[in-house]
């Protein structure tokens, strides 16, 4: 399991930074009524889907009754439909029902529309849970019905603590000031960054040496940016600037992002056809001859492929 997922909070205490969110979820919770719909906004990687399972967990939502749906779940209208047939049923396992939705801004109009229904009349055992790193691609009804909390980039000095919580549970005792230093700049106030990256410099093969991980965890970051970008296919000219700055072996780039690729497949239960899409055309043959030049044409396909 990856160190991400293996180190995810499972409480609002080990939940880190965001003081501020904490103590208005703490607030809400302790509160006889609840709001039934809390949709956590802010960038990824930050613990909006953490938070969201905190909840549930706080609400003593059990496994049977606790439905987590992201976007390739989405299926428009028909998957508002089917929940809103099924949160009228009482829960089995105990006294509620909570529906998990990630990345709810790619629902259809017509799937956000239709879910209005269940978001402005919740049934008093069900409680709605969005997360969203683009609250504004929302109708204006859902955004206005939900109570926003707001999870943010970390500070740098509280990824540090993250890293150094995690090394002593994982028992590492050799990663130096200057490695962790360097995964704090990098991840860019991430947490999903940072552990990655540490988990990056940990597996780093004996011997390394630390300009060698430093080199690994350089490529990582970069790499992870390049690879985010192709599957949103972002604007040509984005994909261009990370592009510039990347000088990294073609090669070694063409490998991780196939690895990402790989991994985004693994994690998600349905189809993902733009991840599969970039690994197809990373995977076709090296980049040693032709380089940055296959680099660059690959990336160019698999944003207008
Ligand atoms: N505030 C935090 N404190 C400690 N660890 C965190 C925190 N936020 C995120 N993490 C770590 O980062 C991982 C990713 O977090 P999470 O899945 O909640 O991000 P997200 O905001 O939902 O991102 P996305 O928008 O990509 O879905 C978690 O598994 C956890 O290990
Ligand atoms: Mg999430």
């Amino acid at each position: 399991m990856s160190l991400y997922r293996k180190h995810r909070p499972m409480a609002l205490r080990t939940f880190m930074g965001n003081d501020a969110t904490v103590a208005t979820l703490t607030g809400l919770l302790d509160k006889p009524s609840r709001p039934h719909f809390l949709m956590f906004t802010g960038p990824t990687g930050c613990g909006k889907t953490t938070l969201a399972r905190i909840v549930a967990k706080e609400l003593k939502c059990s496994a049977v009754d606790l439905q987590e749906l992201n976007v390739a779940d989405f299926r428009g209208i028909d998957t508002s439909r089917d929940i809103i047939a099924r949160a009228r049923l009482l829960p089995v396992g105990g006294d509620v029902k909570v529906w998990i939705f990630n990345e709810c801004h790619m629902l259809t109009k017509e799937a956000q529309n239709a879910l209005l229904v269940v978001l402005e009349d919740t049934p008093a055992h069900v409680y709605f849970l969005f997360t969203t790193t683009d609250p504004q691609k929302l109708i204006p009804a859902i955004r206005n019905r939900a109570t926003a909390l707001g999870v943010t980039l970390l500070k740098d000095d509280a990824i540090t603590t993250l890293l150094e919580r995690v090394c002593k549970r994982e028992r590492v005792t050799n990663l130096s000031d200057t490695l962790k230093g360097l995964i704090v700049e990098y991840s860019l106030g991430s947490p999903r960054m940072a552990l990655i990256l540490l988990e990056k410099a940990i597996g780093a093969e004996e011997g390394t040496g630390e300009e060698g991980i430093k080199q690994i965890i350089q490529e990582r970051a970069e790499a992870i940016k390049l690879c985010r970008a192709l599957l949103k296919k972002e604007p040509w000219g984005r994909v261009a600037i990370i592009l510039k700055n990347l000088d990294e072996d073609p090669e070694r780039i063409r490998r991780a992002v196939i690895g990402y690729m790989r991994s985004t497949l693994l994690g998600s239960k349905k189809e993902n056809s733009q991840a599969f899409l970039i690994a197809d055309i990373f995977a076709r043959a090296p980049f040693y001859e032709l380089g940055r030049d296959a680099l660059i044409l690959a990336c160019y396909e698999a944003v207008y492929g």
